[in-house]
């Protein structure tokens, strides 16, 4: 018989709470009533305090990948140049959306696992060139968090809209878009925010509504759409096109959740699992792939040592304590695996898994002294 409780330690999906699958469970309600036309709002206005933000904040039927969409779709017209900073495997994605859309790609790329240069993004920008430029909060492909706050003060001196994706940072990580010149922020539901895929949050600011509203040709996306949908985020009730009313109520759940423990609690709790984690992989004699103080809080990348079997290992921690982890993303398959720690992810969930991976790698041969790993986790966690 399988057994259900498994430990979902994937950088996203994540571990869903109760009270948000209880949401999702409740019968299914009309787009138009008033308890789903609430809900709406108040998931929008809390929206908005968690991008630090006074922009429009939208919340729509769709992964990650739509809100990139939706940013170059509406923000960028055909032949226009886009500056893609890029460090990672999503990094590069922003490539294709911006070809799909008939803009022309600019690329500023670093070595996979080392930080954005500002320096160096501020002299492409400095050519006035630009119509917009993205940069990744947190590449999940390899664990690094980029300085989006310093990339912000060279932001500020440019025309060029400031695009960020923070699919693997927000409700994790600072992101405060107003102090920071973010133009346009977005992330997925399924990922430091607490509930399952499907839902697409993001915020636009006043600088790039107005790109939008001066467009000489309409938006390159019917869905995607921004013109159509900003009523509806103006007022809920409104109707464009059917909104995922059940998402909708458990992605209200979720930012309720976000707000109750607060956004600095929630920060400095991301950033203890992050020490923490760094910590046990560190004992198991992992190094970590981004370069030194770059890691993000969401998720750890160790590097697989030479000879070791990373799938193996997965496999063992899945068929006997059942824990998911994710193996190596794009060129970083067989040389990393990738341990999401977010959203309401609890230090239990944590000693769990690296306690899984401890004891896999020990059946592999690889630990002498098990309980170390743990044991140096555990002595994060009780100094703080
Ligand atoms: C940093 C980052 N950006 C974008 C995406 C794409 O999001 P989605 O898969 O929800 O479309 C992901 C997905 O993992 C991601 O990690």
């Amino acid at each position: 018989m399988k057994n259900e409780r498994e430990l979902l330690m994937i950088p996203g999906p994540t571990i869903v709470s109760p009270r948000v699958l209880r949401a999702l469970a409740k019968p299914v309600l009309s787009h138009v009533s008033n308890e789903f036309v609430d809900g709406y709002a108040e998931a929008l206005a809390l929206q908005k305090n968690l991008f630090g933000t006074v922009g429009t904040p939208f919340i729509l039927a769709g992964s990650g990948t739509l809100g990139m969409e939706a940013a170059i779709a509406n923000l960028m017209e055909k032949g226009d140049k886009v500056l893609c900073v890029e460090n990672g495997f999503f990094g590069e994605k922003w490539e294709e959306i911006v070809e799909t859309h008939g803009g022309v790609v600019d690329r500023l790329r670093f070595d996979w696992g080392d930080p954005v240069d500002v320096k160096q993004v501020e002299e492409k920008l400095s050519t006035n060139e630009h119509k917009l430029f993205t940069v990744e909060h947190v590449d999940t492909s390899t664990g690094i968090a980029n300085p989006i706050d310093k990339i912000g003060k060279v932001a500020k001196n440019t025309d060029a809209l400031y695009v960020v994706d923070s699919v693997c940072g927000l409700g994790g990580m600072p992101l405060k878009m107003d102090d920071w010149n973010i133009d346009f922020a977005l992330t997925g539901s399924q990922k430091a925010l607490g509930a399952p895929p499907g839902i697409c949050n993001f915020c636009i600011n006043d600088k790039a509504w107005k790109a939008v509203e001066n467009r000489k040709t309409p938006p390159s996306d019917y869905y995607a759409n921004l013109r159509r949908w900003k009523p509806i985020m103006d007022h809920p009730k409104g109707y464009f096109a059917t909104p995922a009313t059940g998402l909708v109520m458990g992605m209200l759940e979720a930012l309720r959740i976000i707000d109750e423990e607060g956004l600095e609690a929630r920060w400095k709790r991301h950033a203890l699992f992050a020490e923490a984690f760094q910590a046990g992989i560190k004992a198991l004699g992992m190094e970590s792939y981004p370069a030194e103080g770059y890691n993000a809080h969401t998720l750890t990348v160790p590097k697989i040592p030479e000879g070791w079997d990373d799938a193996k290992m997965r496999s063992i921690m899945y068929s006997k304590y059942r824990v998911i982890i994710a193996g190596g993303l794009g060129k970083l398959g067989g040389k990393t695996v990738r341990v999401g720690h977010m959203g309401n992810d609890t230090k239990n969930d944590l000693v769990a898994t690296l306690g899984a991976m401890e004891m896999s790698l020990a059946e592999m041969g690889h630990v002498d002294d098990p309980g170390k790993a743990v044991g140096a986790m555990m002595k994060v966690f009780i100094k703080n």
